[in-house]
């Protein structure tokens, strides 16, 4: 691709690119250089107690970075890599704590987008990445959400149209004796005890108790949040059409914008408020890659309240409901 040698060399002089990756766009930086992991921090406006993923493009290149790499990680890396997992280790002296947000481990990922890959090898083979959007802003799945949030504060952009999964990485957590998952992804936990065994949640995942860190520092912040109060509705498809139509009603009736995330199978069903089919329930995959751009357009309508149906689809659904709670700030309504 075009581009590629100009973007590997902005990111060895400590530059930063922002790029495609098969999850969400990331915004890269060099990993062994605290300066662009600095620059990282300043371009998102993002506390910098906030570890960043260390992209790589080949196995190998692991060695470099972590103390080691316990037998079940390979099995995982040989099963899902380049993928959308990413796994947390000890990291080596290499590897600066600017990186690392102060942390003695590092998290690490070799992404599945040929994008991505040869921008990693062209720019020294550690890539620094955080989604590459502004501090509390829905991921980005498409290279215009990245200059919505980003232009002007970093030094390129390499579009590579819209995302596969629209959802960012399954992490697990390697420095504990059971693997844990950290934020659930497109690979759950199913898939995983498939290939390696036993494989825990994060206790922060399961109870929303606020007394109960979460153990990815960046999973504890208020993040994806949209500028509308968003509420997610829980329960069988017919109560939630009928409670989401009633609120719906109540709000335009006060004078109110309203937003409505529903299904291709479900929109008809909502006369009332701005209503956005997010994807179809036959294919939980469109639901993942929408949910973002969704969140996106509703700030842009400039709607006051988004009400949403849930989503515990099979194999995403955790995934999905974690972001879409998460940008509620956890408000649901059971009916
Ligand atoms: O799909 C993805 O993972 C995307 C693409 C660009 O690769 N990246 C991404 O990065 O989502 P970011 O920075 O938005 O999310 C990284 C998450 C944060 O919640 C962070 O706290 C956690 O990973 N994390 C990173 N290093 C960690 C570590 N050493 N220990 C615990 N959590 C860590
Ligand atoms: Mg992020």
């Amino acid at each position: 691709m075009q581009g590629i040698l100009e973007a590997g060399n902005i990111l060895k002089n400590d530059g930063l690119v922002a790029f495609p990756t098969e999850t969400v766009y990331g915004l890269g930086g060099n990993a062994l250089d605290e300066k662009a992991a600095e620059k990282i921090y300043m371009a998102k406006g993002r506390p910098s107690d906030n570890p960043l993923i260390v992209h790589i493009a080949d196995f190998s290149a692991i060695e470099k970075i972590v103390k080691s790499v316990p037998e079940r990680a390979k099995k995982l890396a040989d099963a899902f890599w380049p993928g959308p997992l990413t796994m947390i280790f000890e990291k080596s002296e290499l590897v600066p704590y600017g990186t690392t947000g102060g942390l003695e481990t590092v998290a690490v990922r070799m992404p599945n987008h040929p994008i991505a890959l040869e921008l990693i090898r062209a720019g020294g083979g550690y890539v620094a990445a955080p989604s590459a959007n502004k501090s509390g802003r829905p991921s980005p799945t498409l290279a215009s959400h990245v200059e919505e949030d980003l232009s002007g504060r970093i030094d390129m952009i390499l579009d590579g149209g819209p995302v596969g999964i629209g959802l960012e990485s399954t992490i697990v957590d390697f420095t504990d004796e059971i693997p844990t998952i950290l934020r659930p992804g497109y690979i759950n936990q199913e898939m995983l005890e498939e290939v390696i065994g036993p494989v825990q949640m994060d206790k922060a995942l399961m109870h929303v108790d606020a007394s109960v860190a979460p153990k990815a520092p960046g999973m504890k912040y208020r993040h994806y949040a949209p500028e509308a109060e968003l509420v997610v509705v829980v329960g069988h498809p017919a109560d939630v059409q009928t409670r989401i139509r009633q609120l719906a009603k109540e709000k335009v009736q006060a004078g109110y914008r309203v937003g409505i995330i529903a299904t291709d199978e479900s929109a008809k069903e909502y006369p009332v408020g701005i209503v956005k089919s997010i994807g179809t329930r036959e294919q939980e995959e469109t639901i993942a890659q929408h949910l973002f751009a969704v969140l996106r357009e509703f700030d842009d309508n400039k709607v006051d309240f988004i009400y949403s149906e849930a989503f515990y689809t099979p194999q995403i659904g955790q995934a999905i409901m974690n972001r879409l709670l998460k940008a509620a700030g956890q408000h649901k309504i059971e009916v």
